[in-house]
């Protein structure tokens, strides 16, 4: 997404919500767009704690909301749905109202993950009917998605210049 951004003149900072640096600020930006996956039916405590306490900042500059998941890759409308609750949830939980926001498909690191949480990926996704060899990577990430929000908001940029 940064890419995209970029190519359009912007000079976006992305931030990792884990070790944000200390100076960050995110009144500083035209745009902020967050971006948190979902882990055992929920998105990250990181993701959670960032917008409480930027909520202000985020409800008065344009934003978005992407919500990364399993759930959102699924083909059925059953995965779609529940992913939308999921993500829908957080925001009423958290009382953000982003201007945009999005459900899309993430992959699936076997390799990364250290034993319980490969054993326990596993295991789900093969309750799943899912891949379950470890040794590998599942991409699961609907770029063409991400890529068409990106550029409708790189487009509002562009109007609001
Ligand atoms: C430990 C773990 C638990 C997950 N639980 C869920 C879940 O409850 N629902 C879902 O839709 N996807 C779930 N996923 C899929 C992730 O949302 C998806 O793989 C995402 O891309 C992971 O992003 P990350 O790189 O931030 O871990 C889970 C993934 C992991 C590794």
């Amino acid at each position: 997404m940064a890419g995209q951004f970029e190519a359009r003149g912007h000079d976006p900072l992305v931030v990792n919500l884990d070790r944000p640096p200390e100076s960050f600020d995110p009144a500083a930006f035209a745009f902020v767009v967050v971006a948190a996956s979902v882990h055992f039916g929920d998105h990250s405590d990181v993701a959670r704690s960032f917008v409480a306490e930027h909520l202000e900042t985020l409800e008065t500059t344009p934003s978005a909301f992407i919500s990364v998941s399993g759930a959102a890759a699924e083909p059925d409308g059953e995965g779609h749905s529940t992913a939308v609750e999921c993500r829908d949830t957080f925001l009423s939980e958290v009382a953000w109202s982003p201007d945009r926001r999005l459900c899309v498909g993430g992959s699936i690191r076997y390799p990364e993950y250290g034993l319980l949480k490969r054993l326990l990926m596993r295991y789900k996704m093969g309750q799943d009917g899912k891949p379950t060899d470890t040794s590998r990577e599942y991409e699961r990430t609907d770029w063409a998605a991400l890529n068409e929000f990106s550029e409708s908001i790189a487009a509002e940029l562009a109007r609001s210049d």
